[in-house]
């Protein structure tokens, strides 16, 4: 049959966009005529792909890794790579979006160990530590971190470059002091970088050691900024001891040393588990440390790679509940730039959030900040919502070009479903668990964790 033989079928449907609807009507027998039933509704299919958009859908792509099935009831596949060589998006970066216990992390544990088949690697910042069984299935030992702990990662890592290196101080800055940096505040801290990076060889620089070239600038980076060691070190004193203070108290030991020896590069799932320090204020800071010192790893993979003449895998780089991250000053970003380089280096950022209104946390309306949360949803051509409050509806509406039926299904969607926005089209989706997958959903960790809240 022609493809326009096809689209002038007359299929029956139910006069209502309801996906659940949907599915049902199609194995429903043909309407009787019954009292109190209305007669069903006939159109071309290339109508209602205008009028009933989740039914009418054709897939994007049948290449990629199976997630569930839409409307229709047909096999729903994700692969950012396989959609951008297509065209039908620009970048691979996702934000995934939903309230509390609807399965943004279960889905994200199951798309994980399924793109595992195409070689696709997982990285994970995992605040919560519900990750531990994912990384296991792939046979890796996460890297746990705890204050005081044997583990190091060392955020300024130079395989990140001196850009990296700069950006993530900046940002960490920012948000330890809870305020934008002031002009000389960010000439100094690239004075005390270059200076501990220097000092620091053949090892790298660490977080401590800008701190000390803050709080004790010498000669050289005074001439640099043309001003005196004194003026300097008091221009930068607030920010030295706000970046102090991450390296002290309950935060010590974790990310204010050498990376740890015995760490696997090359293993095919990272996961960082944060769990021990889950309740910190400074969570958010914390998770940006952690994405750097991935992000140094990544970078330096690939320049590996590129040497031996290879194009190496793809990595998937998850920040789960990075609404903790977003809602520090400073930190959006950096995660902004990571969105950027997404492109250069076959990475594809995931970011969780609990609702959109969590960007707007970034700062006040038309500030800086806020533009640059808000352009993160933009630089995010995948966006997966789950269910949301009624009150976030409005937020959505602006933010994400849904059409009314669409906007309408959110508040109502259950577990596991989801409305994924992929470039200028919307799929609704139930996502499917196999029973292989089960045991990474509901964690030991997780267990845990909450037999250590109720005692
Ligand atoms: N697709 C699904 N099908 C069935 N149950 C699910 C599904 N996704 C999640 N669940 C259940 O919901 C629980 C909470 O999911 P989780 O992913 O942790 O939520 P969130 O990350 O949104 O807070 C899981 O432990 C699991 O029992
Ligand atoms: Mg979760």
């Amino acid at each position: 049959m022609t493809r326009k033989a096809k689209k002038k079928l007359l299929v029956p449907v139910v006069s209502h966009p309801h996906p659940q609807g949907a599915v049902k009507s199609r194995q429903l027998p043909r309407l009787t005529g019954r009292p109190g039933e209305r007669a069903g509704h006939s159109a071309t299919t290339a109508h209602l792909q205008a009028a009933y958009p989740f039914m009418a859908e054709s897939p994007l792509t049948s290449a990629g890794v199976l997630i569930g099935h839409d409307a229709y009831g047909a096999s729903f596949v994700y692969d950012p790579w396989t959609l951008y060589e297509a065209g039908h998006v620009t970048g691979p970066n996702m934000v995934v979006v939903g309230i509390i216990g609807r399965g943004k992390s279960a889905l994200l544990k199951s798309y994980l160990y399924r793109q595992r088949v195409f070689g696709r690697e997982a990285w994970v910042v995992d605040p919560k530590g519900e990750f531990r069984a994912l990384a296991e299935a792939f046979g890796c030992e996460p890297i746990s971190l705890r204050p005081g702990g044997e583990m190091r990662l060392n955020p300024l890592t130079r395989r990140g470059g001196s850009h990296g290196q700069q950006s993530l101080l900046r940002s960490v800055a920012q948000a330890a002091l809870a305020r934008p940096l002031k002009p000389e505040e960010d000439a100094g801290l690239r004075v005390a970088l270059a200076r501990a990076d220097r000092d620091a060889l053949p090892a790298e620089p660490t977080l401590p050691d800008v701190v000390e070239a803050l709080l004790r600038p010498d000669a050289e980076m005074a001439r640099t900024l043309v001003t005196s060691e004194a003026e300097l070190a008091a221009g930068c004193r607030e920010a030295a001891l706000a970046l102090q203070r991450l390296c002290e108290g309950d935060l010590r030991g974790m990310f204010d040393g050498q990376t740890s020896s015995g760490i696997d590069l090359d293993a095919p799932c990272v996961v960082i588990d944060l769990s021990a320090v889950s309740d910190s204020q400074a969570m958010g800071i914390l998770m940006t440390c952690a994405t750097a010192w991935q992000r140094g790893i990544v970078l330096d993979r690939k320049r590996r790679s590129e040497q031996r003449g290879e194009i190496g895998a793809k990595q998937i780089l998850l920040l789960d509940e990075a609404w903790r991250a977003t809602s520090h000053v400073g930190i959006t970003d950096y995660l902004q730039q990571s969105f950027k380089l997404s492109r250069d280096l076959g990475v594809q950022n995931v970011i969780v959030l609990h609702r959109l209104s969590d960007l707007a946390a970034a700062g006040a309306a038309g500030s800086r900040e806020r533009t640059i949360a808000e352009g993160l949803l933009a630089d995010a051509e995948t966006k997966v919502v789950l269910a949301q409050t009624p009150d976030e509806l409005e937020q959505i509406g602006q933010s994400l070009a849904l059409t009314k039926p669409e906007l309408e299904l959110v508040p109502d969607l259950a577990r596991g479903e989801a409305l994924w926005q992929i470039g200028q089209r919307t799929f609704y989706v139930r996502h499917t668990l196999s029973r292989f997958e089960w045991p990474l959903i509901d964690t030991d960790a997780r267990m845990r964790a909450g037999e250590k809240k109720a005692a």
